[in-house]
């Protein structure tokens, strides 16, 4: 027998209009079924055109209309914990977006929830860890492609900031994805944070330091350096660059088709996450709703959560003492091994 997975999204933003669309169109065995946003014009809007999907301005009401079997949050991160102590409590699956939590407390909160459950109900959003370029740059560290890593060289740019973006979301909403890439990617933990703020580009919002270079010290000994620019003006790029002992490896140069004409070559740049991680975000939701109809989680689960954002606080005292800070936390727990 065959049944569907009832999915409540909770909030209806840019992240979560994309879920519910993409639920409806490119995820088999899954539909929405309730959606909440304390903004009642924006969850009207989601739901238009849609039939049988409960509209709420209450996350819990959503949670708690007829068929919901899953719950993914897509809120700003201050309210994930919430609703994620909520959905925990009805023992229901859940895709949660990053950053888990925005701090560490807030998260490990979240992890005694689940712990008291014994069982691991939430995945986090880090959604790069099912793009085929960084699993081909995982599997080929894995299998000692080019020997012991030494370095990962990342750039996370955007075109240009929300209005909302502050100096703090730069570390823990942007670098945070860096964060969970190189901790998957080496295997390692993030022990210390050292960010260095150069002169703030004239593109940058008055009090946005922008750009910042962020350095991260691994466990292992690697060092892995982000340079974060969130208003670099000509587009959405991401790109890795791991150095070994044995050889180095790139992703993320967006070599689709290259045009050669009059004198001149090159192509497109993809303008937002959107467009650049469609197939990563399709591929995470289909894994997600297929281990969730089972009770289970099939990607990066609250210890990711955890681990990132105790780097972000460490990132974020380092960006305000202009000082190498370290890493803490706490004993991993058996459920995470
Ligand atoms: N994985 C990615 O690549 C990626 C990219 C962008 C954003 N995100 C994450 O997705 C989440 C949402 O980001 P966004 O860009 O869609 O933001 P957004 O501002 O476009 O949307 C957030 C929505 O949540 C609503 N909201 C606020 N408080 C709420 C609450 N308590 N309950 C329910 N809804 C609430 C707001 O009214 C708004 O409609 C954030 O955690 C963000 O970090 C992830």
């Amino acid at each position: 027998m065959t049944s569907t997975l009832g999915i409540a999204v909770i909030g209806t933003g840019r992240m979560g209009t994309d879920h519910v669309r993409r639920i409806g169109r490119t995820v088999g065995g899954a539909r929405v079924v309730a959606v909440a946003d304390p903004d009642g014009d924006r969850v009207k809007e989601a739901v238009a055109g849609l039939e049988g999907v409960s509209a709420h301005t209450d996350a819990a009401a959503a949670m708690a209309a007829p068929g919901v079997g899953a719950v993914l949050i897509a809120s700003p991160g201050p309210a994930h914990e919430e609703a994620l102590l909520h959905a925990l409590a009805l023992e229901l699956p859940v895709l949660c977006e990053k950053p888990l939590t925005p701090d560490p407390a807030g998260a490990l909160r979240v992890l005694e929830a689940e712990l008291r459950l014994g069982r691991k109900l939430v995945q986090v959003g880090f959604m790069r860890r099912f793009d085929a370029e960084y699993e081909g740059l995982r599997g080929l560290l894995d299998a000692g492609g080019i020997g012991r890593p030494l370095f990962l060289h990342c750039r996370h740019r955007n075109a240009a900031s929300p209005s909302f973006f502050t100096n703090d979301m730069l570390i823990s909403d942007s670098v945070v994805h860096e964060v969970d890439a190189a901790r998957w990617l080496l295997g390692q933990e993030i022990t210390a944070v050292t960010v260095l703020s150069p002169a703030p580009s004239a593109a940058a919002p008055q009090g946005l330091s922008d750009p910042r270079f962020v350095l991260l010290e691994t466990s292992g000994g690697a060092i892995v350096d982000v340079e974060i620019f969130v208003n670099c003006g000509f587009g959405y790029q991401v790109q890795c660059e791991a150095v070994g002992e044995a050889g180095s490896a790139r992703i993320g140069d967006g070599h689709a088709m290259v045009v050669q004409t009059r004198g001149r070559w090159g192509g497109e740049i993809a303008q937002d996450f959107l467009t650049r991680f469609a197939d990563a975000y399709d591929r995470q939701v289909r894994r997600w709703v297929a281990a969730a109809a089972r009770g289970r989680i099939d990607g990066p689960d609250v210890w990711d959560g955890y681990a990132a954002a105790a780097v972000s606080e460490a990132g974020l005292a380092a960006a305000r003492s202009g000082t190498r800070t370290p890493v803490e936390l706490v004993e991993r727990p058996a459920l995470y091994h």
